[in-house]
This record gives structure tokens, C-alpha cells and sequence, in this order.
């Protein structure tokens, strides 16, 4: 295959592209219900002439969402989510087999992350397709001037969700977005046995540490912390959660964690786990506490959730251990380690989820940019929850794939459940 491209594109090199073919092909075999909706796609055209601008994580489960949008007709550009989440041979593979223009290099700086948007966002799209809001930030602040063609976007992720939020709150939002973060396919398996699984997959990748045996402690026991301290645990560690609202801090003891504010934490914790879309969760009063040897790892949307800035200051050396470990040296001597910058730990060091789950995430996303296609002119400047029936056809499709079939109410069973006046 030709290493010749003039599609418009900034990847770390073109040559990778056969191993990301291979990688996005296996992805693909886990991927049922896309593939379903990528055939129907391919027939019906429902995007066809419409413009995506998808800033994701560049990973294998991506290739095949933007793959779906492309047999739908639609013209997407890609960009990175995050600095360090690019997967550099998939990258590559979209530009040079699929004519996709892509602008994410694993490990790009702050500038050129934003070039990136810049780019994506100059192919005037008509949709946003976002992971973690930056894009559509970008295009209401130093980019608005690239926005006009915008008729509507979607949001993956539960930070990104929350930003959003705000922007229709302030009355500043200036096109309707679905969350498909909240969709139930999404966050009850995405958040929860993706973070879980890629979590932990990205801490031992990094270091290789027993988990067995460890005090892990958990800030934060939403989706992503359930999912974490639940595989945490099924791998024999000592699991401490610390929360701030009471109800999910509830559910964690009744879980059967033990559970304590991050004060106390610090000093029984051997390895911490942020997972609550906060800033400086993990910070200076912390850090002075922690066991010499104490690991640090993030996976909330930002890596804002450690104070890397107050342990740089507190450092008295610093060196990198290996690829994604670095290790900080206080004045006392302690040794703290930091895992992969302090950027979400499941993309960075490892492959982020696995493919079968962000099926059911991607799935919600082309369905809900078909959705767009047909509706989003009727649609406020708000943030909308994904439309039900989405939400349950992802299912139907996904338990078909597995072979799992489910029971029907019977006509008598409906008229019951639609009835007040049977009682005991
Ligand atoms: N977010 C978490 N895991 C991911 C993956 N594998 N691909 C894209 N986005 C992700």
C-alpha cells in the first residue's frame, strides 16, 4: 500500500500503519453492535454529506466508531482527546487506508494538542463528537469564528457532561448536545468494568506491582471508582474509598470498603487511585503523609486530580523509574511515584477500555449522530439525555451478539403493571 497521502493529517509516521490495520481489524471482532449499525449505515447513508469533527481518545475502538460515521456518509476529522491517550499506528492507519484526516501524536505538548483542535475544527464541521469538552470549549472561546456551520454535538465522558452543563446553565452554549455519557449502555458498563478492568491494566503495565495485598485507596466512588475498587479487590487488595457525598460514601461501606477521608488515607495508603473529576484531590497535605514508596495514579478525565505542581515543589530530585513511572524524592527521603504524568492511567499506559465495552459507548454515539442528522434543528441550545429508545436498542443489539435471550411480559403481566386495583 502507498505511503503517499494528500489527505491533510499530523501523525507521528505513516509507516505504522499495517499494525494499526491489524489492531483496529482485532478491536473490530469485539465490536458486534457497531458492526450492525456500520452495515446499516453503509445501506441507508443517514450522514451522508454531513461534517464531523470527533476529538476522541486515537485508540482501535475510535477507528471503528469513525469507520461507521465514514459507511454513513459522513466527511469525519480526528483529533486527540487527551496528550497521551494516541495509539500512533491507529493514527496513522486512518489516514493512509481510510482518508481520514487525523492531527494526535502520542505524547504531544499542550501547543500542539490545540493545533490539533484548531485543525480538526477548520474542516467547518456540521457535528462535534467530544471527549471531555475541550473541543467544543475551543469553539466557543478563541475559535468561535469556526463555528457558525455547527448544528449540534455529542459528549462522552461524564467531565466533559458536567462542563457542558455549566455552559447551558450560563446561557453561553450555543448548540444542542447529547450526553451519551448518561446513557445507561454507557456509563453502567463503560464507566464501570472499562475503568475497572483498564485501570489496573494501566498500574501494572506501568509497574508491575502485586496488587494482592496492597491498600488501595479510591478517591472517589462514582461509575469509574466502583468499577476500580471493585477489580481492585477481586485482585486481593485492601480496599479504602474516600468520598465527599454521603450517600455514594453509603453505598462504599455497604459495600463492604472501609472508608475515611484522604487525611487518614494518606497514611495508610500504599497505592491511590483518583477517579472523581475534582482538582487536587491528592495534594501537598497528602503528600506529606504517604509511605516512602507510595504510587500515585489517575484516572479521571484531567490530570488535575494530583497536585503535580506541589509535589515538583516538594521534591528534592526527581528521576523516571521507567516508561510512566517517575519517581519524586522528598527532602525526608520518601520516595513518591508518580504513574503516566497523572493522565488518565487506562489510556496512557495502557489501551484504554476493551473493545467489547466501548461497543455499546460508540454504538450510543453513531446512533445519536443519526439522530441529529433527522432532529437537531428541533432541538434547544441545551444538553439533552440520550433518547431512550437508543439506549435500549444498544442493548437489544448487544445481547443479541452475546446470544443471551431475555424473557417477554405476557399480555396479562402488562395489564397488571399498568393497573392499581389488584392488591394483596
Ligand atoms: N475511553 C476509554 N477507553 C477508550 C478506548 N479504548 N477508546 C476510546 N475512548 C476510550
Amino acid at each position: 500500500m502507498s505511503t503517499v497521502t494528500k489527505i491533510p493529517h499530523d501523525v507521528k509516521d505513516l509507516a505504522l500503519a499495517d499494525a494499526g490495520r491489524l489492531r483496529i481489524e482485532w478491536a473490530d471482532q469485539f465490536m458486534p453492535t457497531l458492526a450492525t449499525i456500520r452495515k446499516r449505515f453503509a445501506k441507508e447513508q443517514p450522514l451522508r454529506g454531513i461534517r464531523v469533527a470527533a476529538c476522541l481518545h486515537v485508540t482501535t475502538e475510535t477507528a471503528n466508531l469513525i469507520l461507521t460515521l465514514q459507511q454513513g456518509g459522513a466527511q469525519a476529522v480526528l483529533c486527540a482527546s487527551n496528550p497521551l491517550s494516541t495509539q500512533n499506528d491507529v493514527a496513522a492507519c486512518l489516514v493512509r487506508d481510510y482518508n481520514i484526516p487525523v492531527y494526535a501524536i502520542k505524547g504531544e505538548n499542550h501547543d500542539t494538542y490545540y493545533s490539533h483542535l484548531d485543525a480538526t475544527l477548520q474542516s467547518r464541521p456540521h457535528f462535534t463528537m467530544d471527549d471531555g469538552a475541550d473541543l467544543v470549549t475551543l469553539a466557543h472561546t478563541q475559535r468561535s469564528d469556526l463555528a457558525g456551520d455547527i448544528r449540534a454535538g455529542t459528549e462522552e465522558t461524564t467531565t466533559g457532561v458536567i462542563r457542558l452543563r455549566s455552559m447551558a446553565e450560563q446561557k453561553v452554549l450555543r448548540y444542542p448536545i447529547i450526553a451519551v455519557n448518561d446513557a445507561d449502555t454507557k456509563h453502567m458498563f463503560d464507566n464501570r468494568y472499562g475503568t475497572g478492568q483498564s485501570t489496573l491494566d494501566g498500574i501494572m503495565r506501568a509497574t508491575n506491582v502485586l496488587i494482592a495485598g496492597l491498600r488501595v485507596v479510591v478517591a472517589g466512588y462514582g461509575w469509574c471508582g466502583r468499577g476500580i475498587a471493585m477489580r481492585a479487590h477481586g485482585l486481593g487488595a485492601n480496599v479504602i474509598v474516600t468520598e465527599v457525598n454521603p450517600t455514594r460514601a453509603l453505598e462504599a461501606v455497604m459495600d463492604g470498603y472501609q472508608v475515611m477521608t484522604m487525611p487518614e488515607a494518606a497514611q495508610a495508603g500504599d497505592l491511590f487511585i483518583s477517579a472523581t473529576g475534582n482538582k487536587s484531590v491528592l495534594a501537598r497535605e497528602h503528600f506529606e503523609r504517604m509511605k516512602d514508596g507510595a504510587l500515585l495514579a489517575n484516572s479521571g478525565h484531567f490530570n488535575v486530580e494530583i497536585d503535580i505542581p506541589a509535589l515538583e515543589k516538594m521534591a528534592a530530585s526527581r528521576r523516571t523509574m521507567r516508561e510512566f513511572v517517575e519517581e519524586f524524592r522528598m527532602a525526608d527521603g520518601r520516595r513518591i511515584y508518580l504513574l503516566a504524568e497523572g493522565r488518565l492511567v487506562n489510556l496512557s499506559s495502557a489501551e484504554g477500555h476493551p473493545a467489547s465495552v466501548m461497543d455499546m459507548s460508540f454504538a450510543n454515539q453513531a446512533l445519536c449522530a443519526e439522530y441529529l442528522a433527522k432532529n437537531a434543528g428541533q432541538l434547544e441550545k441545551k444538553v439533552y439525555p440520550v433518547p431512550e429508545e437508543i439506549d435500549r436498542t444498544v442493548a437489544r443489539i448487544k445481547l443479541e451478539a452475546m446470544r443471551v435471550h431475555i424473557d417477554r411480559l405476557s399480555p396479562e403481566q402488562e395489564k397488571y403493571l399498568a393497573s392499581w386495583n389488584e392488591g394483596t
